[in-house]
């Protein structure tokens, strides 16, 4: 059987529709071209589960290195894109910051406390948006005290993540993303500066701390603290309003979970394959491959769509439900492999033993309030809810 070449297996896809609702262009993606060339994206469209599961087993031939990549030109160098030692050197340093160990016992009693101050502000409101009024700071004020970056307020660390994202996918050369973005990287450095003698003179288990006491070369610092607050806010911020929308969907499943408080962890993972935050993260070739067919050479790229995978018909059952029961738990949306996510366990603590179960203690009656525009859902490489309107008893 001769391999399908380029042109055979080159596809069209339409972005706003991506951006709407991925899930029917992935599924048609999987069923019909899994290594699907998109010119417009100048990047192979990697859909199906065990095509991106074996592309991470095998960092030697798909790497995470891109020389020349905008991530590279906003950020700096950072160990989310680098291979082999050179990555794990880097990753090693943090690693004290993000073990299971610091999240439960070093970080999880200050996001007890943001989760209370919010909770605190919003029980006698009745309503609000749970996006921008909770999901977003409790991630923000989170992300400051585990960077160690406790100088910086909330409302900058949320904003600044988003313009990185924003100037990292800014591929129409955008000028006002590409200054609101480097306007990101100067307070961020400014920031970094500002901490670095407070942190040597007090170390904590920060992620500063870890680094300075790992002697990691400044411009390391820096690159690698961008790709935190890029990765730790905004992700943390969609896995947590989305479990409260998909909870307050399926109140069966709510009551399940308020009967037995292990299943928010489930809940949790759950809501995570379904809608995933982040449903895209790229990969290189570096050597001459075959990939479900399709010849692959060294320079091609690939975006390996994990919120696909993880609507794999082959690899789940009834995919497009929301099921915190189902059996098969094994997920990618933390990636996997080498760069698997440095902050699950940080996320994890956050939202579901913290943040979620304590809302939903503390608001009763919690319910979508549909008197106006319903909850709204946007994106594809990051995909998560733009807003979340709520009602509860005052
Ligand atoms: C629900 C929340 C989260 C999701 C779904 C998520 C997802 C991911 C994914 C898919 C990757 C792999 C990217 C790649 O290989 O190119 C990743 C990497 C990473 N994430 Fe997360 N993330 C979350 C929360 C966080 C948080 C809270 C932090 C930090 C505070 C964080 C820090 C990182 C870092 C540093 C990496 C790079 C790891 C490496 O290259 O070795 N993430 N994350």
């Amino acid at each position: 059987m001769t391999a399908p070449n380029r042109r055979i297996n080159a596809e069209t896809v339409d972005f706003d529709q991506l951006w709407r609702d991925p899930y029917p262009t992935f599924a048609r993606l999987r069923a019909t071209n899994p290594v699907a060339f998109v010119p417009q994206a100048d990047h192979y469209f990697i859909t199906r589960f065990d095509d991106i599961a074996h592309i991470e087993r095998h960092p030697a031939i798909f790497r995470a290195s891109e020389p020349r990549s905008l991530v590279n030109r906003v950020m700096g160098h950072s160990f989310m894109r680098k291979d082999d030692e050179e990555h794990m050197v880097e990753r090693k340093i943090v690693a004290p910051s993000f073990s299971p160990a610091a999240a439960k016992k070093v970080w999880s009693d200050t996001f007890r406390e943001i989760a209370a101050d919010l909770l605190d502000d919003l029980q006698d409101r009745g309503s609000a948006d749970l996006v921008a009024d909770f999901a977003t700071p409790m991630a923000a004020r989170s992300l400051c005290t585990v960077t160690g970056l406790t100088n910086i307020a909330w409302q900058d660390i949320a904003r600044w993540s988003q313009a990185l994202m924003d100037a990292v996918q800014n591929y129409a050369r955008d000028p006002e993303l590409a200054r609101l973005g480097q306007e990101a990287s100067d307070g961020i450095d400014a920031a970094i500066d500002a901490m670095i003698p407070v942190r040597r003179a007090n170390p904590d288990r920060s992620i500063l701390s870890m680094m300075l006491a790992g002697d990691m070369p400044l411009d390391s610092i820096r690159a690698n603290l961008k790709v935190i607050i890029g990765g730790g806010q905004n992700e943390p911020r969609d896995a947590n309003s989305g479990l409260i929308w998909a909870l307050l969907s399926n109140p069966d499943q709510l009551s399940a979970v308020k009967a037995d408080p292990s299943l928010w962890l489930r809940g949790f993972e759950e809501y995570v394959r379904w809608v995933s935050p982040i449903g895209m993260y790229p990969r290189t070739v570096g050597q001459e491959t075959e990939l479900a067919g399709v010849p692959l050479k060294p320079g091609d790229r690939l975006f390996l769509l994990v919120g696909s995978a993880n609507r794999d018909e082959a690899q789940f059952r009834d995919p497009d439900r929301f099921d915190l029961h189902r059996e098969e738990s094994r997920h990618l949306a933390f990636g996997s492999g080498p760069h698997f996510c440095a902050g699950a366990w940080v996320a994890r603590a956050q939202v579901a033993d913290i943040a979620v179960p304590m809302l939903f203690e503390r608001l009763k009656n919690l319910e979508l309030d549909d008197s106006g525009e319903p909850a709204r859902c946007g994106g594809w490489a990051f995909r998560g809810l733009l807003t979340l309107p709520a009602r509860w008893s005052a």
